[in-house]
């Protein structure tokens, strides 16, 4: 039934995929069909964006369950970010991977534009962490891998993620984590100084102070993470924005007495000012408490693992 699904889906898809390549999609191929509005009935809302909301959605044809990001070219037009939309629709749509959402494609109409993504039934790692107020070491731990994971696919594309917060991660039937958002992504090494909306919470000292940064910003935010993960609220948080900006570039943050030892011992050796210093993705991997804690593997120590079995016989 699955398969049925799947298939469904996969012919559009392409055929997305095939304009983007050429790179014009006014030229519309005549005889194929694109992805429209009518395609699809629409779900409850799922959750609240900057430019719209988050629809769960399902494909008329195939039944195929999906969530519609559904955008307003007038505001995206006002806060002029067409061009980061369509990068984070570019970037996005070609990374593969258990732990990054899929984004099967788009569409828009007169006054919308709509990103076709998989649905991530379980929702936001962030309700998850207001539920149990913090998480246990076996959960973060697992987190961590399944991160780390996730982000050493991205850089190797050269793609940096730049908004690593627990509202941009969601979670898939198994409560696998799924790293969603792809709006503040770009190719590294990057200096644009885009205007900082929102929290500087994740953000590293870098990015702050507005300089060159390349992805390991991301290993710095993967740091924030383990840390309120653990805590319950990020390690720069402060009543402020000067205030927090001041402890960023400092790295002035505390641990409350229950976190372990092994986690300090990953937190600190992330939230290292010069980036150069962090610890780099896959030694975050071996982190003797990250696999201590984790009850899952990465993803790609399996694949070295079968190879290592393969030259071995
Ligand atoms: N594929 C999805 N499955 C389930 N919920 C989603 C999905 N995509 C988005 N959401 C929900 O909608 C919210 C906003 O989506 P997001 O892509 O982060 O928008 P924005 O770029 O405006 O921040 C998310 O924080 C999440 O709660
Ligand atoms: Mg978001």
């Amino acid at each position: 039934m699955k398969m049925y699904q799947i298939q469904q889906l996969r012919p559009k898809e392409s055929q997305i995929l095939k304009m983007k390549a050429k790179g014009d999609q006014k030229v519309k191929p005549k005889s194929k069909k694109q992805w429209s509005l009518d395609d699809f009935e629409i779900g409850r809302p799922l959750g609240k964006g900057k430019f719209g909301n988050v629809y769960l959605a399902r494909e008329k044809e195939s039944k195929f369950i999906l969530a519609l990001k559904v955008l307003f070219k007038t505001q995206l037009e006002k806060a002029g970010v067409e061009h980061q939309l369509r990068r984070e629709v570019e970037i996005q749509s070609h990374l593969r991977h258990p732990n990054i959402l899929r984004l099967y494609g788009y569409f828009h109409d007169a006054t919308r534009v709509y990103l076709i993504l998989e649905h991530a039934p379980r929702g936001e790692v962030y309700k998850e962490l207001k539920k149990l107020t913090k998480f246990d070491e076996q959960r973060t731990a697992t987190y961590m891998t399944e991160l780390a994971d996730a982000l050493l696919y991205c850089h190797s594309k050269r793609v940096i993620h730049r908004d690593i917060k627990p509202e941009n991660l969601l979670l898939g039937s198994n409560g696998e984590l799924k790293i969603a958002d792809f709006g503040w992504s770009v190719h590294a090494p990057s200096s644009r100084r885009s205007t900082l909306c929102g929290t500087l919470d994740y953000l590293p000292p870098e990015m702050i102070e507005g300089r060159t940064h390349d992805e390991k910003v991301d290993l710095w935010s993967l740091g924030v993470l383990c840390y309120e993960f653990l805590v319950g609220k990020p390690p720069f948080e402060a009543e402020t924005y000067q205030e927090t900006y001041r402890a960023i570039s400092r790295v002035d943050y505390r641990f409350p007495p229950f976190v372990t030892e092994g986690a300090r011992d990953l937190i600190s050796k992330l939230l290292k000012h010069d980036p150069k210093h962090r610890l780099p993705l896959d030694d975050v991997l071996k982190h003797p408490w990250v696999t201590s804690n984790s009850i899952k593997s990465p993803k790609h120590k399996i694949v070295e693992a079968t190879v290592a079995n393969k030259t071995q016989s």
